[in-house]
């Protein structure tokens, strides 16, 4: 058995998160200047079927069997060798890294189990298609936080801008224009699981303002999409900002992401929100040639642990 190696990209919701598990479409993208990667090599020697998962980042450094079911690593692993059939494998150590944020938005979870399920399934001479990828991925982001919409494991599996509707196939986005947009790692680590069980708790409570939110950043997204397809950046712009308001009003922003947001626009920005579970994570903020370098450093003034330059094209 040869050696296998698979990555898999970052990503960034740029419209519609929260209200996307509740129905209500959202617009996602692709960040390929962040990735996760699964390094798999024969171990030989060691006894048939041992197999040895080693990610640093997490402090994992066991072998499967010690593993609990819940471990979203070993899931991934196990999930590969059913979809196969395999119950014993020749032996191999996987090594798992990431670049991307952990806890940070940007689907760092998604992109490790992706990348896992294809190093798996090719070192084993059977690579899955990216449909059973995206389908086992899914399961997986459910150990992470209960209630997926299913937008981070599609948007990294395809590797392509897309309009999602939680359980309908995705669409390809049209861009009209290429988009320049940072993204700002507030640094506050929060997991989606936590801002996901909140929103669900203010949408028990109160459902009426809860759907009304829905469906207003439902309409964002419809006509972000429009407004994408013509390559209208301005408008884009207004859209981001208009989300923003609505996700405070999900109560999942923070006075540090809002400060971040208010320095992107003071710098020229077209727009700004958070992206992702919010209340920690990152905000992204749409420039161009002339006002990028300014808000970058605007962003890091206003306390920028990093800022990630990306397109969508
Ligand atoms: C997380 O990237 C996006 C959320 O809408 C959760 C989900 O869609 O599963 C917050």
């Amino acid at each position: 058995m040869a050696a296998s190696v698979a990555s898999a990209p970052g990503k960034i919701i740029l419209f519609g998160e929260h209200a996307v598990v509740y129905g209500q479409p959202a617009i996602a993208v692709p960040v390929t200047a962040v990735s996760a990667k699964a390094r798999i090599q024969p171990d030989i020697g060691a006894p048939g079927g041992r197999v040895w998962l080693r990610a640093e980042q997490v402090g994992v450094d066991a072998a499967l069997d010690e593993l609990p079911a819940g471990d979203p690593l070993a899931a991934a692993v196990r999930a590969a060798l059913d979809a196969l059939g395999v119950g014993q494998p020749p032996a191999f150590r996987l090594g798992v890294s990431s670049t991307i944020p952990l806890a940070g938005g940007m689907g760092s979870g998604a992109a490790v189990s992706v990348a896992i399920l294809r190093a798996v399934s090719g070192f084993l001479g059977h690579p899955l298609g990216d449909e059973q990828v995206n389908a086992l991925a899914f399961e997986i982001e459910k150990l992470h936080h209960g209630t997926p919409s299913g937008i981070d494991n599609t948007v990294i599996t395809y590797a392509q801008s897309i309009f999602f509707v939680k359980g309908q196939p995705m669409e390809r986005l049209s861009v009209g224009a290429p988009l320049q947009l940072l993204i700002a790692d507030s640094g506050a680590a929060a997991p989606t699981a936590e801002t996901v069980a909140a929103v669900r708790r203010g949408w028990e409570a109160e459902p009426q303002r809860y759907e009304g939110l829905f469906a207003q950043i439902g309409g964002i997204v419809r006509a972000a999409r429009a407004a994408l397809a013509e390559g209208d950046a301005a408008e884009l712009g207004a859209l981001m900002d208009a989300n923003q308001v609505l996700l405070q009003e999900l109560d999942v922003s923070s006075a540090q992401l809002e400060a971040l947001a208010a320095a992107a626009r003071s710098a020229g920005a077209l727009g700004a929100k958070l992206s992702g579970g919010g209340r920690g994570g990152n905000v992204i903020a749409l420039v161009s040639a002339d006002t990028s370098a300014g808000v970058e450093e605007a962003f890091r003034e206003a306390g920028a642990a990093a800022v990630i330059q990306t397109r969508v094209a």
